[in-house]
């Protein structure tokens, strides 16, 4: 794993939300409050260079069934293609591997990003019910067309 990835600390909290807000502002991804990044900081991993950050990644536990979910993606516009958002996923796949957690979905615009790391598409139906206490507050609720992908861990 490249040494500028590691687990975000809660000074982060404000650049990780700008990085967010950023995108979310654009409708490519749900908005964060200051709040949620600070109460949730142990899921996330962050890309730094320079004490900026310029990507990050969650990984949130769903509660049951041994799932989680990749949340909050976000590599910086002018570092895009570089490996960045495929080193910050693989960190929350190791992640999860060492937490026993058999499967990782994502709710995504993206699904191209996620089909090269291994996760195929399945229909939003069968995630659990418990995802969709988020999509609730979204804007676009119930018409949005993100694709749920899914990933099942080896051991
Ligand atoms: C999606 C995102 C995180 C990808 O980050 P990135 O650092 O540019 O991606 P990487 O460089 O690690 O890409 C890894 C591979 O996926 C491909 N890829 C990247 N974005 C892609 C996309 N949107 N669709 C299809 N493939 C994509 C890359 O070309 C690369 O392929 P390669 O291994 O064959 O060279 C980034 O574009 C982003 O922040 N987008 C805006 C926010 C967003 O949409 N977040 C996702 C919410 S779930």
């Amino acid at each position: 794993m490249p040494n500028n990835i590691i687990k975000a600390r809660i000074s982060d909290a404000k650049q990780m939300q700008s990085l967010i807000n950023f995108y979310a502002s654009k409708d490519l991804m749900i908005s964060r409050s200051l709040n949620e990044i600070y109460e949730n900081i142990r899921d996330y991993w962050v890309y730094k260079e320079n004490n900026k950050i310029i990507g990050c990644c969650g990984l949130h536990i769903i509660g049951w069934d041994n799932l989680a979910e990749i949340k909050s993606l976000a590599v910086a516009k002018t570092k895009q293609k570089k490996g960045i958002g495929k080193n910050l996923v693989e960190a929350c796949l190791r992640e999860a591997r060492t937490l026993k957690l058999k499967k990782i979905f994502a709710l995504t615009y993206s699904p191209g990003f996620f089909k090269k790391l291994g996760f195929k598409r399945i229909p939003k139906s069968k995630l659990p019910h418990k995802i969709w206490a988020e999509c609730c507050n979204c804007p676009k609720f119930p018409n949005c067309n993100e694709e749920a992908m899914i990933v099942t861990l080896n051991r």
